[in-house]
Formats: C-alpha cells, sequence, structure tokens
C-alpha cells in the first residue's frame, strides 16, 4: 500500500502501524515513521516516541520521537519510563505532578502514558505519550497502545 494511503485516517493506530511496518528496513527507519504514527493516533499528544533499552538492560536512551527536545538518557530507577520498564507493565499516569519521580521533559506535560514493548521475556524499549491535558488517556488508549507495542516488538 502507498504510505500515502496507511497515512489517511479511519484506521486504527495497531492497524496502520502493522501496514507500515517493514521488516527488511532498519528498526530505527520504522521507529522514525512510527513515532508519527503514534503522535496523530491518539487525541492531544503533545509528544509519542521511543526509548531504547541499553545492552545492560538498566537505561533507556531516547530514540525517535514527534513533539519537544526531550531527555536522552533515563535509568530504570528514574521517571514514568523507567517504572514501565522495571514493572514490564503500562503506565498511566493521570496527573504527572503526582507521580513521584515523574521526569518533566517539558514543564507544559499534564499526563502521560507508557508501554513497554517486550521481546523474549525483556522490555527492549518503550512508547511514551505525552500530553498538556491533564488525564488525557483513557483505558481504551492504554489497551491500544498495548497492542500497538505488540506489533512494533515484531521489528526488534
Ligand atoms: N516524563 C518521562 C520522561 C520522558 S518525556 O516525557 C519525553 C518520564 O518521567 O519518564
Amino acid at each position: 500500500m502507498e504510505i500515502e494511503n496507511i497515512s489517511k485516517d479511519g484506521l486504527s493506530v495497531a492497524k496502520t502501524a502493522s501496514l507500515l511496518i517493514d521488516e527488511s528496513l532498519p528498526i530505527m527507519s520504522n521507529l522514525a515513521n512510527l513515532s508519527r504514527v503514534l503522535f496523530d493516533g491518539f487525541n492531544n499528544v503533545s509528544w509519542a516516541g521511543f526509548y531504547l533499552t541499553n545492552d545492560e538492560g538498566d537505561t533507556l536512551y531516547l530514540g525517535p520521537y514527534q513533539g519537544p527536545l526531550a531527555c536522552t538518557v533515563i535509568p530504570f530507577s528514574k521517571g514514568v519510563c523507567g517504572h514501565c520498564a522495571t514493572t514490564k507493565r503500562t503506565v498511566l499516569v493521570e496527573d504527572v505532578h503526582s507521580f513521584p519521580g515523574h521526569i518533566a521533559c517539558s514543564s507544559l506535560t499534564n499526563s502521560e502514558l507508557v508501554a513497554p514493548i517486550m521481546k523474549n521475556g525483556k522490555v527492549v524499549a518503550v512508547i511514551d505519550l505525552d500530553s498538556n491535558l491533564p488525564n488525557n488517556f483513557t483505558a481504551d488508549d492504554a489497551t491500544a497502545l498495548e497492542e500497538v507495542a505488540s506489533i512494533i516488538a515484531r521489528i526488534f
């Protein structure tokens, strides 16, 4: 399918991601386009992107994203992303100001949704969505993001 048609409205984020992924390409090429799919695919997103786990499995490094400049290094012990990587669970934060250890890349961010990308039982990356609106993300968003994460896991 043509890229232009894939990007048309109406497809679920998971469906769009699965159409877009090309397993013959480098991971970063896929993640770059997928970051835009995530940015457009959920409501009121201010930042959407990936943090990738290092080989030692203790630190996340900034990957492709859409949005304002972001912090580049997140230890597993820090932030919402680190909490997601440590617990291997999706983390839905209604109010980032109430989340202990939240890392504020943008002072405008108020809510956040982070899902792990799992490969062979390990967190290889996390998907991070931020919103400037408080309580922006729903349980349905979390389910949808987990579905996308399982599709993206194929390219790792
Ligand atoms: N808020 C995240 C850091 C990444 S930025 O939001 C892009 C965290 O607490 O892990």
